[in-house]
Protein backbone atom coordinates (compact mmCIF):
# COMPACT_ATOMS: atom_id res chain seq x y z
CA UNK A 1 0.00 0.00 0.00
CA UNK A 2 2.60 2.49 0.99
CA UNK A 3 4.85 1.50 -1.99
CA UNK A 4 1.81 2.17 -4.38
CA UNK A 5 1.11 5.90 -2.50
CA UNK A 6 4.97 6.88 -2.57
CA UNK A 7 4.48 5.02 -6.25
CA UNK A 8 1.63 7.26 -6.94
CA UNK A 9 2.89 10.62 -5.44
CA UNK A 10 6.11 9.98 -7.50
CA UNK A 11 3.65 9.84 -10.86
CA UNK A 12 2.12 13.09 -9.79
CA UNK A 13 4.92 15.32 -8.92
CA UNK A 14 6.75 14.59 -11.90
CA UNK A 15 3.39 15.14 -14.49
CA UNK A 16 2.79 18.31 -12.60
CA UNK A 17 -0.43 17.11 -11.25
CA UNK A 18 0.01 18.34 -7.72
CA UNK A 19 2.01 21.51 -8.53
CA UNK A 20 0.92 24.36 -6.40
CA UNK A 21 1.85 26.92 -8.76
CA UNK A 22 0.36 26.35 -12.11
CA UNK A 23 0.42 28.92 -15.40
CA UNK A 24 -1.46 27.77 -18.25
CA UNK A 25 -0.93 30.09 -21.84
CA UNK A 26 -3.95 30.43 -24.10
CA UNK A 27 -2.05 31.70 -27.11
CA UNK A 28 -5.29 30.41 -29.00
CA UNK A 29 -7.03 33.64 -27.36
CA UNK A 30 -4.25 36.12 -27.73
CA UNK A 31 -5.65 39.13 -29.74
CA UNK A 32 -5.62 42.10 -27.34
CA UNK A 33 -2.32 44.80 -28.01
CA UNK A 34 -0.60 45.66 -25.01
CA UNK A 35 -0.67 49.30 -25.77
CA UNK A 36 3.33 50.74 -24.96
CA UNK A 37 2.30 54.06 -23.18
CA UNK A 38 1.35 51.45 -20.29
CA UNK A 39 5.14 51.51 -20.04
CA UNK A 40 4.49 55.49 -19.28
CA UNK A 41 6.50 58.14 -17.31
CA UNK A 42 6.07 60.99 -14.88
CA UNK A 43 7.87 63.92 -14.65
CA UNK A 44 6.59 67.04 -12.83
CA UNK A 45 8.75 70.33 -11.33
CA UNK A 46 9.46 68.58 -7.67
CA UNK A 47 12.76 68.53 -6.08
CA UNK A 48 15.59 67.13 -8.03
CA UNK A 49 14.11 65.56 -11.29
CA UNK A 50 13.95 68.27 -13.47
CA UNK A 51 16.83 70.69 -12.11
CA UNK A 52 19.62 68.75 -11.82
CA UNK A 53 18.11 65.60 -12.70
CA UNK A 54 17.57 65.98 -16.46
CA UNK A 55 18.30 69.40 -16.90
CA UNK A 56 21.83 71.27 -15.44
CA UNK A 57 23.68 74.98 -16.51
CA UNK A 58 24.98 74.69 -20.15
CA UNK A 59 28.07 75.32 -18.27
CA UNK A 60 28.00 72.81 -15.61
CA UNK A 61 30.57 70.30 -15.02
CA UNK A 62 28.28 67.75 -15.39
CA UNK A 63 28.67 66.38 -19.30
CA UNK A 64 25.15 67.52 -20.98
CA UNK A 65 23.71 68.12 -24.55
CA UNK A 66 22.28 71.79 -24.31
CA UNK A 67 21.56 71.14 -20.70
CA UNK A 68 19.85 67.92 -20.81
CA UNK A 69 22.43 65.11 -18.81
CA UNK A 70 24.03 62.99 -21.22
CA UNK A 71 24.41 59.87 -18.96
CA UNK A 72 20.56 60.29 -18.11
CA UNK A 73 19.66 61.05 -21.53
CA UNK A 74 21.39 57.82 -22.73
CA UNK A 75 20.13 55.51 -19.64
CA UNK A 76 16.28 56.95 -20.60
CA UNK A 77 16.91 56.14 -24.68
CA UNK A 78 18.03 52.50 -23.61
CA UNK A 79 14.72 52.41 -21.70
CA UNK A 80 12.39 53.26 -24.39
CA UNK A 81 10.52 55.73 -22.61
CA UNK A 82 6.79 55.89 -25.03
CA UNK A 83 5.06 58.58 -22.76
CA UNK A 84 5.99 61.41 -20.64
CA UNK A 85 3.75 63.28 -18.46
CA UNK A 86 4.65 66.96 -17.92
CA UNK A 87 4.98 69.46 -16.00
CA UNK A 88 2.37 67.48 -12.80
CA UNK A 89 0.98 66.92 -10.73
CA UNK A 90 0.31 69.26 -8.08
CA UNK A 91 2.55 71.89 -9.90
CA UNK A 92 0.75 71.82 -12.91
CA UNK A 93 -2.20 73.51 -11.14
CA UNK A 94 -0.23 76.67 -10.37
CA UNK A 95 1.63 76.64 -13.55
CA UNK A 96 1.10 79.07 -15.84
CA UNK A 97 2.93 78.21 -19.67
CA UNK A 98 3.86 81.57 -20.77
CA UNK A 99 6.17 81.93 -17.73
CA UNK A 100 8.47 79.35 -19.36
CA UNK A 101 8.84 80.71 -23.06
CA UNK A 102 11.24 82.73 -24.64
CA UNK A 103 14.62 84.54 -23.66
CA UNK A 104 15.45 82.80 -20.35
CA UNK A 105 16.35 85.73 -18.39
CA UNK A 106 13.35 86.96 -19.10
CA UNK A 107 11.36 84.05 -17.35
CA UNK A 108 9.57 85.11 -14.53
CA UNK A 109 10.55 83.31 -11.11
CA UNK A 110 7.91 81.64 -8.93
CA UNK A 111 7.53 79.88 -5.80
CA UNK A 112 6.78 76.16 -6.44
CA UNK A 113 4.01 75.93 -3.85
CA UNK A 114 3.24 72.58 -3.07
CA UNK A 115 6.75 71.13 -3.14
CA UNK A 116 9.64 72.21 -0.62
CA UNK A 117 8.61 76.43 -1.25
CA UNK A 118 11.80 76.58 -3.35
CA UNK A 119 12.09 78.72 -6.01
CA UNK A 120 11.49 77.80 -9.75
CA UNK A 121 12.93 80.15 -12.11
CA UNK A 122 10.80 78.54 -15.85
CA UNK A 123 14.35 77.48 -16.83
CA UNK A 124 12.57 74.33 -17.95
CA UNK A 125 9.37 75.32 -20.09
CA UNK A 126 7.47 73.78 -23.10
CA UNK A 127 10.54 74.20 -25.49
CA UNK A 128 12.49 72.09 -23.04
CA UNK A 129 10.35 69.36 -22.41
CA UNK A 130 9.03 69.01 -25.96
CA UNK A 131 12.63 68.99 -27.31
CA UNK A 132 13.59 66.53 -24.27
CA UNK A 133 10.88 64.36 -25.47
CA UNK A 134 11.65 63.93 -28.86
CA UNK A 135 15.36 63.54 -27.90
CA UNK A 136 14.29 60.35 -25.89
CA UNK A 137 11.75 59.07 -28.34
CA UNK A 138 8.83 59.89 -25.98
CA UNK A 139 5.13 61.17 -26.99
CA UNK A 140 4.60 64.09 -24.33
CA UNK A 141 1.59 63.79 -22.37
CA UNK A 142 0.77 67.99 -21.06
CA UNK A 143 -1.01 68.51 -18.07
CA UNK A 144 -3.54 71.40 -18.40
CA UNK A 145 -3.64 74.22 -15.11
CA UNK A 146 -7.70 73.53 -14.32
CA UNK A 147 -6.81 74.80 -10.89
CA UNK A 148 -5.59 78.02 -11.29
CA UNK A 149 -5.93 78.57 -15.03
CA UNK A 150 -8.40 79.71 -17.49
CA UNK A 151 -10.23 78.30 -20.65
CA UNK A 152 -8.61 80.71 -22.64
CA UNK A 153 -4.75 79.76 -21.25
CA UNK A 154 -5.22 76.26 -22.06
CA UNK A 155 -6.51 77.16 -25.80
CA UNK A 156 -3.19 79.35 -26.13
CA UNK A 157 -0.79 76.72 -25.33
CA UNK A 158 -2.68 74.05 -27.37
CA UNK A 159 -2.55 76.65 -30.06
CA UNK A 160 0.99 77.49 -29.37
CA UNK A 161 2.10 73.51 -28.85
CA UNK A 162 0.00 72.31 -31.89
CA UNK A 163 -0.69 74.40 -34.57
CA UNK A 164 0.25 74.82 -38.42
CA UNK A 165 -2.11 77.97 -38.68
CA UNK A 166 -1.27 81.99 -38.79
CA UNK A 167 -2.33 82.93 -35.31
CA UNK A 168 -0.38 85.17 -32.14
CA UNK A 169 0.28 82.00 -30.59
CA UNK A 170 2.22 80.17 -33.65
CA UNK A 171 3.86 83.50 -34.54
CA UNK A 172 4.90 83.50 -31.01
CA UNK A 173 6.21 80.09 -31.27
CA UNK A 174 8.48 80.71 -34.46
CA UNK A 175 9.23 83.93 -32.47
CA UNK A 176 10.79 81.88 -30.02
CA UNK A 177 13.07 79.82 -32.61
CA UNK A 178 10.61 76.46 -33.23
CA UNK A 179 9.12 76.52 -36.85
CA UNK A 180 6.98 73.24 -36.62
CA UNK A 181 4.32 72.76 -34.31
CA UNK A 182 5.15 69.09 -32.13
CA UNK A 183 3.10 66.14 -32.05
CA UNK A 184 1.33 66.29 -28.92
CA UNK A 185 -1.66 63.92 -28.34
CA UNK A 186 -2.19 63.50 -24.91
CA UNK A 187 -3.86 66.05 -23.23
CA UNK A 188 -4.86 65.98 -19.48
CA UNK A 189 -7.70 68.14 -18.29
CA UNK A 190 -6.96 69.03 -14.39
CA UNK A 191 -5.41 66.61 -12.32
CA UNK A 192 -6.73 65.56 -9.08
CA UNK A 193 -9.09 68.30 -9.22
CA UNK A 194 -10.59 66.49 -5.97
CA UNK A 195 -7.49 67.72 -3.71
CA UNK A 196 -4.57 69.50 -4.58
CA UNK A 197 -6.15 70.20 -8.05
CA UNK A 198 -8.88 72.45 -6.62
CA UNK A 199 -10.47 70.85 -4.38
CA UNK A 200 -13.80 69.87 -6.36
CA UNK A 201 -16.78 67.92 -6.39
CA UNK A 202 -17.14 65.30 -8.87
CA UNK A 203 -20.13 66.76 -9.74
CA UNK A 204 -18.50 70.29 -10.51
CA UNK A 205 -15.47 68.77 -11.94
CA UNK A 206 -17.38 67.03 -14.78
CA UNK A 207 -18.91 70.64 -15.50
CA UNK A 208 -15.82 71.78 -16.06
CA UNK A 209 -14.22 69.06 -17.96
CA UNK A 210 -17.17 69.22 -20.12
CA UNK A 211 -16.50 73.46 -20.56
CA UNK A 212 -12.46 72.63 -21.02
CA UNK A 213 -12.53 69.83 -23.41
CA UNK A 214 -15.37 71.13 -25.90
CA UNK A 215 -12.31 73.89 -26.87
CA UNK A 216 -9.28 71.78 -26.05
CA UNK A 217 -9.03 70.52 -30.12
CA UNK A 218 -7.01 68.81 -32.14
CA UNK A 219 -6.68 66.01 -34.27
CA UNK A 220 -6.29 62.83 -33.01
CA UNK A 221 -6.43 64.58 -29.24
CA UNK A 222 -6.38 62.06 -26.47
CA UNK A 223 -8.11 63.88 -23.83
CA UNK A 224 -8.18 62.83 -20.22
CA UNK A 225 -10.40 63.76 -16.91
CA UNK A 226 -8.84 63.59 -13.54
CA UNK A 227 -10.32 60.17 -12.17
CA UNK A 228 -10.58 58.29 -8.88
CA UNK A 229 -7.60 57.97 -5.93
CA UNK A 230 -7.56 54.14 -5.33
CA UNK A 231 -10.86 52.87 -4.04
CA UNK A 232 -12.80 55.91 -4.69
CA UNK A 233 -15.70 54.45 -6.47
CA UNK A 234 -17.97 57.43 -5.75
CA UNK A 235 -15.79 59.77 -8.14
CA UNK A 236 -15.95 57.63 -11.02
CA UNK A 237 -19.52 57.34 -10.76
CA UNK A 238 -20.21 60.88 -10.35
CA UNK A 239 -17.65 61.43 -13.71
CA UNK A 240 -19.34 58.79 -15.40
CA UNK A 241 -22.57 60.08 -15.34
CA UNK A 242 -21.39 63.89 -15.68
CA UNK A 243 -20.00 63.22 -18.87
CA UNK A 244 -22.63 61.35 -20.50
CA UNK A 245 -23.74 61.87 -23.16
CA UNK A 246 -20.45 63.88 -24.19
CA UNK A 247 -18.11 60.76 -24.12
CA UNK A 248 -17.07 61.72 -27.63
CA UNK A 249 -15.13 64.34 -25.14
CA UNK A 250 -13.21 62.29 -23.25
CA UNK A 251 -10.94 59.52 -23.98
CA UNK A 252 -9.14 58.36 -20.80
CA UNK A 253 -10.67 58.75 -16.95
CA UNK A 254 -7.09 58.58 -14.77
CA UNK A 255 -6.83 56.23 -11.94
CA UNK A 256 -3.79 57.31 -8.98
CA UNK A 257 -2.78 54.99 -6.92
CA UNK A 258 0.51 55.08 -4.29
CA UNK A 259 1.64 52.22 -2.42
CA UNK A 260 2.27 53.07 1.27
CA UNK A 261 3.67 50.40 3.32
CA UNK A 262 1.69 52.02 6.52
CA UNK A 263 -1.56 52.52 5.00
CA UNK A 264 -0.86 56.39 6.63
CA UNK A 265 -0.97 60.06 4.78
CA UNK A 266 -0.34 61.63 7.87
CA UNK A 267 2.06 59.78 10.10
CA UNK A 268 5.25 57.81 8.74
CA UNK A 269 5.16 56.00 5.88
CA UNK A 270 7.90 53.68 6.51
CA UNK A 271 11.38 53.63 5.31
CA UNK A 272 12.60 53.06 1.76
CA UNK A 273 15.49 51.37 3.25
CA UNK A 274 15.41 49.99 6.89
CA UNK A 275 12.23 47.86 6.77
CA UNK A 276 11.53 44.46 7.69
CA UNK A 277 8.90 41.72 6.71
CA UNK A 278 6.14 43.57 7.99
CA UNK A 279 6.65 46.15 6.19
CA UNK A 280 7.50 44.52 2.89
CA UNK A 281 4.18 42.23 3.54
CA UNK A 282 2.07 45.59 4.19
CA UNK A 283 3.82 47.06 0.73
CA UNK A 284 3.00 43.82 -1.28
CA UNK A 285 -0.42 43.56 0.10
CA UNK A 286 -1.04 47.57 -0.65
CA UNK A 287 0.07 47.06 -4.30
CA UNK A 288 -1.66 44.30 -5.21
CA UNK A 289 -5.01 45.95 -3.94
CA UNK A 290 -4.74 47.84 -7.18
CA UNK A 291 -5.99 44.77 -9.23
CA UNK A 292 -9.43 45.09 -6.96
CA UNK A 293 -9.74 48.82 -7.68
CA UNK A 294 -9.27 48.68 -11.51
CA UNK A 295 -11.87 45.93 -12.07
CA UNK A 296 -14.31 47.79 -10.21
CA UNK A 297 -13.62 50.98 -11.29
CA UNK A 298 -13.96 49.23 -15.15
CA UNK A 299 -17.49 47.77 -13.70
CA UNK A 300 -18.71 51.26 -13.40
CA UNK A 301 -17.20 52.71 -16.46
CA UNK A 302 -18.76 50.04 -18.06
CA UNK A 303 -21.70 50.06 -16.82
CA UNK A 304 -22.09 53.85 -18.60
CA UNK A 305 -20.00 53.02 -21.72
CA UNK A 306 -20.00 49.63 -22.73
CA UNK A 307 -18.68 50.84 -26.09
CA UNK A 308 -15.42 51.01 -24.42
CA UNK A 309 -14.86 54.47 -25.70
CA UNK A 310 -13.22 55.77 -22.54
CA UNK A 311 -10.44 53.68 -21.26
CA UNK A 312 -8.81 53.91 -17.58
CA UNK A 313 -5.61 55.82 -17.51
CA UNK A 314 -3.11 54.84 -14.60
CA UNK A 315 -1.32 58.53 -14.63
CA UNK A 316 0.38 57.98 -11.43
CA UNK A 317 1.39 54.91 -9.35
CA UNK A 318 4.09 53.50 -7.32
CA UNK A 319 5.56 53.43 -4.06
CA UNK A 320 5.77 56.54 -2.10
CA UNK A 321 7.71 56.34 1.66
CA UNK A 322 8.96 58.82 4.13
CA UNK A 323 11.56 61.28 2.46
CA UNK A 324 15.37 60.19 2.75
CA UNK A 325 16.96 61.04 6.39
CA UNK A 326 18.92 64.68 5.73
CA UNK A 327 16.64 65.50 2.56
CA UNK A 328 13.76 68.29 2.06
CA UNK A 329 10.70 66.29 2.80
CA UNK A 330 9.08 68.45 0.01
CA UNK A 331 11.23 66.59 -2.44
CA UNK A 332 9.94 63.02 -2.25
CA UNK A 333 13.31 61.32 -2.06
CA UNK A 334 13.09 58.04 -1.67
CA UNK A 335 15.68 54.83 -2.59
CA UNK A 336 14.06 51.89 -4.26
CA UNK A 337 15.19 48.47 -3.38
CA UNK A 338 14.68 44.67 -4.77
CA UNK A 339 11.23 45.31 -2.91
CA UNK A 340 10.27 48.49 -5.60
CA UNK A 341 11.38 46.01 -8.30
CA UNK A 342 8.75 43.60 -6.93
CA UNK A 343 5.89 45.86 -6.56
CA UNK A 344 6.46 47.37 -10.56
CA UNK A 345 6.91 43.40 -11.52
CA UNK A 346 3.54 42.86 -10.11
CA UNK A 347 1.91 46.10 -11.27
CA UNK A 348 2.95 46.26 -15.07
CA UNK A 349 1.65 42.40 -15.12
CA UNK A 350 -1.42 43.69 -13.32
CA UNK A 351 -2.25 46.56 -16.12
CA UNK A 352 -1.11 44.29 -18.75
CA UNK A 353 -3.58 41.45 -18.13
CA UNK A 354 -6.01 44.45 -18.36
CA UNK A 355 -4.73 46.05 -21.68
CA UNK A 356 -8.29 45.80 -22.89
CA UNK A 357 -8.85 48.76 -20.82
CA UNK A 358 -6.10 49.97 -19.53
CA UNK A 359 -4.34 52.33 -22.57
CA UNK A 360 -1.74 54.38 -21.05
CA UNK A 361 0.09 54.36 -16.93
CA UNK A 362 2.98 56.45 -15.46
CA UNK A 363 4.92 55.59 -12.69
CA UNK A 364 5.69 58.45 -10.30
CA UNK A 365 8.47 59.39 -11.14
CA UNK A 366 10.67 59.16 -13.80
CA UNK A 367 14.17 60.48 -11.79
CA UNK A 368 14.74 61.43 -7.92
CA UNK A 369 11.28 61.32 -7.09
CA UNK A 370 9.37 58.51 -5.09
CA UNK A 371 9.59 55.27 -7.12
CA UNK A 372 12.14 56.38 -9.64
CA UNK A 373 13.90 54.84 -12.34
CA UNK A 374 17.34 56.73 -12.44
CA UNK A 375 18.67 58.79 -9.05
CA UNK A 376 21.41 61.19 -9.56
CA UNK A 377 24.00 63.01 -7.18
CA UNK A 378 25.07 65.56 -8.49
CA UNK A 379 27.46 64.21 -10.84
CA UNK A 380 26.90 60.23 -10.05
CA UNK A 381 23.94 58.74 -11.54
CA UNK A 382 22.43 55.11 -10.52
CA UNK A 383 19.68 52.94 -12.16
CA UNK A 384 17.34 51.70 -9.82
CA UNK A 385 15.94 47.96 -10.02
CA UNK A 386 12.52 50.06 -10.83
CA UNK A 387 14.79 50.82 -13.88
CA UNK A 388 15.54 47.11 -14.52
CA UNK A 389 11.99 46.07 -14.57
CA UNK A 390 10.89 48.20 -17.11
CA UNK A 391 13.83 47.34 -19.08
CA UNK A 392 13.46 43.64 -18.83
CA UNK A 393 9.38 44.21 -19.08
CA UNK A 394 9.84 45.98 -22.41
CA UNK A 395 9.04 42.94 -23.96
CA UNK A 396 5.80 43.81 -24.05
CA UNK A 397 5.59 46.97 -25.58
CA UNK A 398 3.13 46.87 -28.73
CA UNK A 399 3.27 43.05 -28.02
CA UNK A 400 -0.32 40.87 -28.27
CA UNK A 401 -1.18 39.81 -25.12
CA UNK A 402 -1.91 35.89 -24.05
CA UNK A 403 -4.61 35.32 -21.78
CA UNK A 404 -3.13 32.88 -18.66
CA UNK A 405 -4.86 31.45 -15.61
CA UNK A 406 -2.16 31.42 -12.87
CA UNK A 407 -3.11 29.46 -9.79
CA UNK A 408 -0.52 30.50 -6.80
CA UNK A 409 0.33 29.07 -3.85
CA UNK A 410 0.45 31.57 -0.97
CA UNK A 411 2.89 34.08 0.84
CA UNK A 412 1.75 33.99 4.51
CA UNK A 413 2.97 36.50 7.10
CA UNK A 414 1.27 37.12 10.76
CA UNK A 415 -1.64 34.85 9.63
CA UNK A 416 -2.28 37.05 6.52
CA UNK A 417 -2.05 35.40 2.98
CA UNK A 418 -1.32 36.76 -0.44
CA UNK A 419 -0.55 35.36 -3.94
CA UNK A 420 3.34 34.77 -4.32
CA UNK A 421 3.08 34.62 -7.96
CA UNK A 422 1.76 37.23 -10.30
CA UNK A 423 2.43 36.74 -14.24
CA UNK A 424 1.50 38.51 -17.61
CA UNK A 425 2.25 36.81 -20.90
CA UNK A 426 2.41 38.25 -24.56
CA UNK A 427 3.69 36.99 -27.96
CA UNK A 428 5.37 39.68 -30.82
CA UNK A 429 7.66 38.90 -33.52
CA UNK A 430 7.07 34.98 -33.21
CA UNK A 431 8.37 35.78 -29.44
CA UNK A 432 6.51 34.54 -26.52
CA UNK A 433 7.35 36.57 -23.22
CA UNK A 434 6.36 35.28 -19.48
CA UNK A 435 7.20 37.78 -16.91
CA UNK A 436 6.58 36.66 -13.49
CA UNK A 437 7.11 37.94 -10.04
CA UNK A 438 7.88 36.17 -6.51
CA UNK A 439 6.92 38.14 -3.73
CA UNK A 440 7.77 35.81 -1.03
CA UNK A 441 11.71 36.61 0.42
CA UNK A 442 12.13 33.44 1.86
CA UNK A 443 11.43 30.84 -0.78
CA UNK A 444 12.15 29.59 -4.17
CA UNK A 445 8.48 29.02 -6.17
CA UNK A 446 8.24 26.92 -8.95
CA UNK A 447 5.90 27.32 -11.40
CA UNK A 448 4.38 24.28 -13.93
CA UNK A 449 3.99 26.22 -17.06
CA UNK A 450 1.60 24.74 -19.97
CA UNK A 451 2.21 26.90 -22.96
CA UNK A 452 -0.15 25.06 -24.55
CA UNK A 453 1.17 24.62 -28.24
CA UNK A 454 3.77 27.51 -28.34
CA UNK A 455 5.62 26.18 -31.17
CA UNK A 456 9.73 26.67 -29.59
CA UNK A 457 13.22 25.93 -30.09
CA UNK A 458 14.91 27.85 -27.48
CA UNK A 459 14.45 29.25 -24.14
CA UNK A 460 15.97 32.15 -22.59
CA UNK A 461 16.08 33.81 -19.00
CA UNK A 462 16.60 37.01 -17.24
CA UNK A 463 16.50 37.48 -13.47
CA UNK A 464 16.28 40.70 -11.40
CA UNK A 465 17.21 39.66 -7.59
CA UNK A 466 19.10 40.03 -4.83
CA UNK A 467 20.57 38.65 -1.51
CA UNK A 468 18.47 40.74 0.83
CA UNK A 469 15.11 42.25 0.18
CA UNK A 470 16.29 45.37 1.53
CA UNK A 471 19.16 45.34 -1.14
CA UNK A 472 19.22 48.73 -3.55
CA UNK A 473 22.10 49.97 -5.70
CA UNK A 474 24.26 53.06 -4.37
CA UNK A 475 26.30 55.66 -5.44
CA UNK A 476 29.61 54.70 -6.28
CA UNK A 477 28.85 51.52 -5.80
CA UNK A 478 28.66 47.58 -7.70
CA UNK A 479 25.02 47.53 -8.85
CA UNK A 480 23.42 44.89 -6.43
CA UNK A 481 20.37 45.01 -8.51
CA UNK A 482 20.35 44.33 -11.96
CA UNK A 483 19.39 42.08 -14.85
CA UNK A 484 21.08 38.79 -15.24
CA UNK A 485 20.97 35.75 -17.03
CA UNK A 486 18.62 33.37 -15.52
CA UNK A 487 18.69 29.23 -16.34
CA UNK A 488 15.19 27.69 -17.19
CA UNK A 489 15.05 24.30 -17.61
CA UNK A 490 13.82 22.52 -20.75
CA UNK A 491 10.52 21.07 -20.75
CA UNK A 492 9.25 17.92 -19.85
CA UNK A 493 5.94 16.35 -21.23
CA UNK A 494 5.07 19.93 -23.32
CA UNK A 495 5.26 21.68 -19.66
CA UNK A 496 7.94 24.52 -18.68
CA UNK A 497 9.28 24.47 -15.13
CA UNK A 498 10.50 27.81 -13.94
CA UNK A 499 11.89 27.89 -10.61
CA UNK A 500 11.67 31.80 -9.16
CA UNK A 501 13.91 32.19 -6.57
CA UNK A 502 12.79 34.50 -3.46
CA UNK A 503 12.24 38.36 -4.29
CA UNK A 504 12.77 37.62 -7.67
CA UNK A 505 11.33 38.97 -11.34
CA UNK A 506 11.66 36.60 -13.87
CA UNK A 507 11.30 36.65 -17.66
CA UNK A 508 11.32 33.56 -19.77
CA UNK A 509 11.45 33.71 -23.67
CA UNK A 510 10.02 30.93 -25.96
CA UNK A 511 11.88 31.42 -29.41
CA UNK A 512 11.12 29.76 -32.61
O1 LIG B 1 3.63 62.44 -7.49
C1 LIG B 1 3.55 63.33 -6.43
C2 LIG B 1 2.17 63.94 -6.27
O2 LIG B 1 1.24 62.94 -5.95
C3 LIG B 1 1.57 64.59 -7.48
O3 LIG B 1 2.00 65.89 -7.65
C4 LIG B 1 0.11 64.55 -7.20
O4 LIG B 1 -0.67 64.48 -8.37
C5 LIG B 1 -0.05 63.32 -6.32
O5 LIG B 1 -0.79 63.60 -5.18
Amino acid sequence: MRTLFIFILALALTTGALAQNTLVLHPDKAETVINKNIYGHFSEHLGTLIYGGIYVDENSDIPNVNGYRTDVLEALKELKVPVLRWPGGCFADTYHWKDGIGPKEDRPSIVNVHWGGVTEDNSFGTHEFLDFCELIGAEPYLSINVGSGSVQEAVEWVDYVTSNNESPMTELRKKNGREDPWDVKFWGIGNETWGCGGDMRPEYYADIYRHYAGYVRGNGFQKVAVGPSSSDYNWTEKMMQGLSGKYNLVQGLSLHHYTLPTNSWTGSKGSSTDFGEDMWFNTIRNTMVVEEFIQKHLEIMDKYDPQHRVSLIVDEWGTWYDALPGTNPGFLQQQNSIRDAIVAGINLNIFNNYAKRISMANIAQIVNVLQAMILTDGPEMVKTPTYYVFKMYNVHQDATLIPMELKSETYEFNGEKLPAVSSSASVKDGITSITLTNANPNKTVAVECDINGVDFKNVEGKIITAKNMTDYNDFGKEEKVKISNFDVNKPKNGKLSIEIPAHSVVLVQLKK
